[in-house]
Parts: structure tokens; sequence; C-alpha cells
């Protein structure tokens, strides 16, 4: 592992990819190409002081006295990463009276959870790149990475302790057990071509519930009103669901460089996402493995043409940004609830750009 000025890594196999990224002044996430391209949309320009604040509590080190934590630490964080959970911790807390260090702490809380998931995600998807680095199990073995990953999240809950609000407490640790056991179905659930019901349930237990989460108790900690509260809790979990609809189209469309991490990647794994769903509800006999489950084990060049296929198959990608624009209007009815004003057009804002991003 090494600091943030080494930061091009090359990593061997398919996602063979040599990645220079000049970080410029202004912290790590702010000099990643995602951040980047965050602000150029700038949805995120009035929390922008308070994300640059959050980056040292991030990988504040102090306190840690084994070298290979603090490394850890500044690993997983100086990747950047476009913070898009924290930045609605701030947002939202605009919305009431807040207590700042709380606020802080509970954006460290889910930024810190969300990057332990995608640890452990990497180490079970077997992926190579991260925030535009070698993932960290390709730095460390198995053993090693479920350990780092398990002080991230033990560090997260640290984090979710130091708002001192036993209700956050409580959300954490709920959402905790729902990403994990999202995991534990994907991983153990049906393979083949999920139904609708089963897509949503993956991608709310995945993805969803952690942006759920975030807008729920920054709004009982700004001390909202219950309708408020519930409003803003449906918000993020369709924000959530239009992001990672969006996630699962750049798995098709990304620019793995811009993405840092590799693209085609869901179907490699035999994750069947929206794009491949109305690909294959189009042409059904596309993919005799997964339609007739039980079949043959694909091999690399018959999943890699499926992937150019859904790639290509204009209509399946349109109608999976049509599903991800759909969530992005009823994030946004939620926010009717809130008074009129620079907060609440902010918030509607980051859900367009749940789906506008490239990255
Ligand atoms: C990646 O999340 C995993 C998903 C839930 C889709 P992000 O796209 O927010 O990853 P970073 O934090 O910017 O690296
Ligand atoms: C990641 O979803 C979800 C969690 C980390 C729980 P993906 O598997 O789609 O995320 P990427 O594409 O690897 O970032
Ligand atoms: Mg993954
Ligand atoms: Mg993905």
């Amino acid at each position: 592992m090494s600091g943030r000025r080494r930061e091009a890594g090359t990593v061997s196999g398919d996602a063979a990819v040599r990645i220079e990224r000049g970080l410029p002044d202004g912290g790590p996430a702010a000099g990643s190409a995602a951040a980047g391209d965050v602000r150029a949309g700038d949805p995120l320009a009035g929390v922008r002081a308070d994300l640059t604040r959050l980056e040292a509590v991030l990988s504040d080190d102090s306190g840690i006295e084994y070298p290979l934590v603090s490394e850890l630490l500044r690993y997983v964080f100086a990747g950047g990463g476009k913070r898009l959970r924290p930045a609605l911790v701030f947002l939202v807390a605009r919305l009431g009276r807040a207590d700042d260090d709380a606020v802080t702490c509970l954006a460290a809380a889910v930024e810190t959870l969300h990057t332990a998931t995608l640890v452990h995600d990497d180490l079970v998807d077997g992926a190579l790149l991260r925030r535009g680095l070698p993932a960290l199990n390709v730095r460390w073995s198995p053993g090693a990475t479920v350990l780092a990953g398990d002080w991230l999240f033990a560090r997260a809950a640290r984090f979710a302790a130091d708002t001192n609000d036993i209700g956050v407490q409580h959300i954490f640790a709920r959402t905790l057990q729902t990403i994990t056991a999202g995991e534990l179905r994907q991983l153990f659930g049906r393979r083949g071509i999920p139904t609708g019901d089963e897509y949503t349930a993956r991608i709310y237990g995945k993805t969803a519930s952690l942006f759920e989460a975030a807008t729920e108790a920054t709004a009982m900690l700004a001390a909202l009103t219950e309708p408020e509260v519930a409003g803003l809790a449906a918000y993020g979990r369709h924000v959530g669901t239009a992001f990672q609809i969006m996630d699962d189209i750049l798995d098709f469309t990304g620019d793995p460089d811009r993405l840092g991490k590799p693209v085609g990647g869901d179907l490699r794994s035999g994750q069947v996402t929206l794009p491949t769903m109305l690909h294959l509800a189009a042409h059904p006999t596309a993919a005799p493995w997964l339609t007739a489950p039980g079949g043959d084990e694909p091999d690399a060049a018959a999943v890699a043409a499926l992937v150019d296929a859904v790639r290509a198959d204009r209509a399946a990608i349109t109608g999976a940004h049509d599903a991800a624009r759909d969530a992005v209007a009823q994030a946004v009815a939620h926010l009717g609830v809130l008074p009129a004003g620079a907060a609440r057009d902010d918030l509607a804002a980051v859900a367009s750009y749940a789906v506008a991003r490239d990255v």
C-alpha cells in the first residue's frame, strides 16, 4: 500500500488499467476524477466546505497505534470517491437545527460504513480495481482483507455512537444488518434472471437502505417533524435506488478509467441486473445458460458476447435509464413535505445527479 502521491495503480488481469490520478490541492475526495465531476455539475457546491472538513475526520489516525491500520485508512480514502452519502447528510442537516459535531460524526459513520462494504464486496466479487487503485484484496490476503473491512465497520459504529443519539445508533445497526443480509442473499440466492421484485429487493439491500439511513438519521438529528423525517427517508431510498440502477447501467456503458473500477463485472460474476433483464426480455434465447438454469456453465467468451450485446441494446439501456429517472421523480415528489427553498432545491439536484452522472 502507498500514500496519496503514488496513486498510479497497475493491475493485471482483465482490468489491466494504468490509472494516473494527479490529485490537485483541496483534499483527496476533491482530487479524484469522480469527485471533480460531481463538482462540475455542482449539486454539492453548498456542502463542499463540509465535505473538505470531513476528509480530515475520515482519515484521522490519531490514537491508532498499529501503522498498518493507519496505512489502511489512508489507502481506502485517498483513492477518492464521490462522497455522495455524506453530502446528503450535510444537505439534510441544513433543513433543521442539528449539532455540527454530531452531523459530522454521522457523515463519517455513513461514508466509513459504505467504504467497509466496498472492501468486503470487492473481496466477494474478486474485483481488481476500486476508486482507481488496486482493490485491497489485490494487495492483501483474503483473511487480512476481511479483518480490514471489520475494522472499518467497527470504526463506523464508533462514529455512529459519537453522535450520542440512540435513534441514529438504531438506524446504523439496522442498516448494517440489512446490507449484510442483502449481500448474503445475493451470494446464496437463486442464479438466473431475477424478477422485478427480486431486483428491487436486492438494490434496497445493497444501496438504497444506506441512502435511506443517511437521510432519515440526519432528519432525526436535525429535529425535523415526523412527516419530514418520513419524507426524507423515502427520498433517500428512491435516490439510492436510482443511483444503483445507474451503477448497473454504467457497468455496461461506463469508462473504467473514469469510474475507477472495471466494467462488465456484474455479468462476469453472475449478477443479472436491469439492463440484462430488459435485454433478455426482448431476446429470450440470447443466453440459454441463464434462461435454462442448470444448463452448462458459460465460458468467458459467451459472457463477453452477452456483455457486448447488452451494451449495444439501446432499448435495454434506455429502459433502464427510464426506471432510474422514475425513481428520481419519486424521490423529488417526497421532497414536497419540505418548505420550498435552496436546501430543498439542492436535494432535488442531487437526485437528478444520481442518474445524470457518468462516474
Ligand atoms: C459504489 O458506490 C457502490 C454502489 C453502491 C453502487 P459509489 O459509486 O458511491 O462509490 P464511491 O464512494 O464513489 O467510490
Ligand atoms: C455494491 O454494489 C454494494 C455494496 C458494496 C454493498 P456493486 O457491487 O454494484 O458495486 P460496485 O459496482 O462493485 O461498485
Ligand atoms: Mg461490486
Ligand atoms: Mg456495480
